[in-house]
This record gives C-alpha cells, structure tokens and sequence, in this order.
C-alpha cells in the first residue's frame, strides 16, 4: 500500500516484543510469505488510467513509485510507528534525512527552532549551516537549562529540538520539562530517540510529540543499511492554532479541494503525509526495500539486544570509572553522574550504551591527540569506525571525528575535550571489552603530567 499514512491499529494490544516482530506486516498477501518480503521494484503497476489517477490524487491509497511509498518499506513504518506509540511514520534512507524532512514540514524560511547544544555533530551542521542557507534560524540551548528553552521561543519558533539520550556524552534529557516549554509554547517537542530506542525510552510518555530514529544504528543494530524514520506520536493538535500551520490546514495543492488536515486528519496523520508526499517526494531521500527488509529484521531482536548492549556498557563504565588513567566517565548509569536521576526517571529499563570517557588532558592540543591515539592503538575487540548501536563495539574521538566541525566553544558547550573517546558497547562478551580496554589503558599515564605522557608515547 502506499503511502499514506494510515493510524496504526493493532487487532489486539500486543506487548513490546510481540509487535517487534509482528507489527505492520499481514501475511495474507498472494505469495503468502512468513516474513515480509523485499518489493523490489521502482514502479507499481496500474489497473487503468483511473486508478492511476486517482492514487495520483491521493483519493485512494495504493503502490504508485517507490520513492514514495514501498510496500516493504511501509511494514519498517508501521512496525516503528507501534513500538513508539505514534499513529504513523515516514521510513527515509538515513537518521539525517529523517532529522531534516522531519523538521522542514515544520519551519519553513523566515521561522525558527530552538534546539539542544548537545546534538549529534551531523545534525548541529545541518541545523547551524545549511537550515541557515534556507533561512530558517536555529537557537542552540543548553538542554538541562530550563530558562532558557523558555527564553530562546519566539513567535516565529515552529519545533524544539533535543536527543532524548544525547552523542557522544550520554546526557539524558528532562523530557517531561522541555515538553512543557513546547506546549506553553504551542509547538511541537521533537526528539531524536535514536540511542535510547522505544525499547529503553518512548518519548510520547514523557510529552514528546513526534520522534525521529537513525535507523542505522540500533535499530537496524548490526551495521550494514542506513536508514531513518519520522514519527508522528499523534498528540500535537496542527487545527488549535491553524493559521501558524498553513502547510497542513490551508488548501495543499496536491490534495484536489482541500487541506492535508482535511483529507487525513480523521484517518491518519496530516503530518506525515506532508513529510512524504512533499519533502521526501521532492527531496527523494527514500528508503530502499532492501534496507527496510535487514532494518526489520534488526528490530525482530531490539529488545534482546538493548538489554546486552546496556548491560555490558554500564560494566564497562564501572570498569573505567576506577582505572587511574581515566579523569572522567560519562555514563548516565553511575552514581557519579550529574544525570543518573534523570535516568532513573526516563530510562528504567537500562540506560546508554554509547557514552564517552575523558583521559587526563595535558593541555597540549597535540599531545592529547597523541594520547588518544595511542589508545586506540592499543584497541583490539574495539574497532575504529565512525558509527554507533552496532553489534560490533565501536570506539571513535569525537573532537577530530563525528563533532569536527564544531567550534571550540560549541565542544565545550556539548561536554567534548581533547581527550574525550566515545564508545558504542557491542554484544560481544563485555569481559573481552574490559580486557581490551584494561590493556589499552595499561600504558596511559594516570595523570595529566605531560613529560609522563610525552615518555609514555615515546616508549
Ligand atoms: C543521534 C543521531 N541522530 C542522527 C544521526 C544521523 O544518522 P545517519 O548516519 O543514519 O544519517 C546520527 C548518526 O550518528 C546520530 O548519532
């Protein structure tokens, strides 16, 4: 079916590990697969001109072309859509493309968003530099500041911004009062729940509105297909104030006599049908069958592999947290942790396996990279990838990798030094991990004495 986005209604309420397999796909079609098939094609075909133009019209939902609508593609939607809670969803080919359209259908030129400080580097380019090339303006706040979420809406503003556990530093956002901003404001909270996953965190609970994945990471979980996905949670009301949302309550030009709230406000989601029908119609970041086929197939085990990732990570944590050579680990799950309550509050089922940990810094640009380099080196379970939520454990150094393009004080604002080493638990046996890390660790000075470093690297 295509494309529209239809409210997901199970028969029967389904627990969190049954519609991780079973959700968005029937298995009543003519081949009578068990598991959903890859529809491989670009086009579908039509039974007549009158179907087609009336698919064309969006008067009845069906295949048209597979940059919009896919049939293996809208199972990865629906599967998505049930296990956030939400009432329909947009599968697109990465978590930038899902960041992107998802909050293009919400601020166009002249408007503005508020978003955290502490973002994913790839999403603060797109938010500070291309958003700004398309006149749509981005105020970074701190996101544990209250007061100034507040202080940053105007009446221009159209979305809040924020990771609900945030890259690489693992903060844990107080969704429950960055939603309340959002709703004094009257605009909707979107949170990237890509590290959290619905598994450990569903942000509709705590107030979000709509949520988007990097469906790369855990989700597809074993690091080999790209994808993303926007969904609509169903809770923010486009019509209470429609005149701030004329893309969705105004006559759309490519809904025949109406608006997108008119043709899909009854049965499914306005929004999403923005998202599909306009930004990744013309944009064409679409989700290929094939990668919908292995990301579903991630999904039928989140709930197992979140519970290993998370798991293995805090005993990492543990681990680095009382090794000489390590001034500071970032992980929500130890007592020392500035956001271990928050955690607590959001994350019951297991907080983050993607957290950092800083080495003693010496001061010295230079011989800090060499520090680090010297670590990861020394890694060998331990792979040097820039990527996250794979089955493989991952380690990566944000400040010249994934957050390079940040300013020396945007880093400082996000928590990130010179030696700050981010790393992914895989669902390897985490004993091999501490013992990769413990033999890395066992040449690194256990202060920030320079001449002990300098020494160090040297021998
Ligand atoms: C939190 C977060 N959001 C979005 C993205 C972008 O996702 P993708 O690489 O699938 O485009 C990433 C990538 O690392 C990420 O970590």
């Amino acid at each position: 079916m295509v494309s529209m986005p239809e409210q997901t209604r199970p028969a029967a309420p389904r627990s969190f590990a049954t519609a991780q397999i079973q959700a968005g796909f029937d298995s009543g079609v003519a081949e009578n697969t068990a598991v959903p098939s890859i529809h491989q094609s670009n086009g579908f075909e039509f039974r007549s001109l009158t179907e087609a133009r009336e698919l064309f019209a969006l008067r009845k939902d069906g295949n048209i072309y597979s940059r919009a609508a896919n049939p293996t593609v809208l199972v990865f939607e629906k599967r998505v859509a049930e296990l956030e809670g939400g009432i329909a969803a947009a599968g697109v080919a990465s978590g930038q493309a899902a960041v992107a359209v998802a909050l293009l259908a919400l601020a166009k030129q002249g408007e503005h968003i508020v978003a955290a400080r502490q973002l994913y580097g790839g999403t603060v380019d797109l938010l500070q530099d291309t958003f700004a090339d398309w006149g749509i303006e981005v105020t970074f706040v701190d996101q544990d500041d209250l007061d100034a979420w507040r202080a940053a809406v105007r009446p221009s503003t159209r979305a809040l911004f924020a990771e609900s556990i945030s890259n690489p530093i693992a903060q844990v956002l107080d969704l429950g009062a960055v939603a309340a901003v959002a709703k004094d404001a009257g605009v909707p909270l979107v949170i990237d729940n890509t590290v959290a996953t619905p598994y450990l965190q569903r942000a509709k609970d705590f107030g979000a509105d709509i949520v988007v994945h990097s469906a790369t990471k855990f989700i597809g979980g074993h690091g080999t297909s790209l994808g993303g996905v926007v969904v609509d949670l169903g809770t923010f009301d486009f019509t209470a104030q429609p005149g701030r949302w004329p893309q969705l309550t105004a006559t759309y030009p490519r809904v025949p006599d109406g608006s997108l709230v008119e043709r899909f406000g009854e049965t499914g989601s306005p929004y999403i049908a923005l998202v599909k029908t306009k930004y990744v119609h013309d944009l064409g970041p679409s989700l290929s069958a094939f990668n919908a086929f292995q990301l579903l197939q991630g999904l039928e085990t989140l709930d197992l592999r979140m519970q290993r990732h998370t798991a293995s990570a805090l005993a990492v944590a543990r681990f680095l947290e009382a090794h000489p050579a390590v001034a500071r680990v970032h992980h929500p799950g130890l007592d020392s942790s500035p956001w271990r309550t928050q955690a607590q509050t959001y994350l019951p089922d297991g907080t983050s396996s993607v957290f950092a940990f800083d080495l003693h810094a010496t001061g010295d640009p230079d011989a800090d990279f060499r520090l680090v380099e010297e670590l990861i080196s020394r890694l060998q379970v331990i792979r040097l990838v820039a990527n996250i939520g794979d089955a493989r454990s991952l380690v990566a150094h944000p400040a010249s990798m994934t957050h390079s393009h940040m300013s020396p004080t945007q880093l400082a604002e996000a928590h990130i030094g010179p030696t700050t080493v981010r790393l992914s638990i895989g669902l390897e046996d985490a004993r091999d991990i501490v013992d990769d890390l413990a033999r890395a660790l066992d040449r690194i000075p256990a202060t920030a004495d320079s001449t002990e470093l300098a020494e160090s690297v040297a021998g």
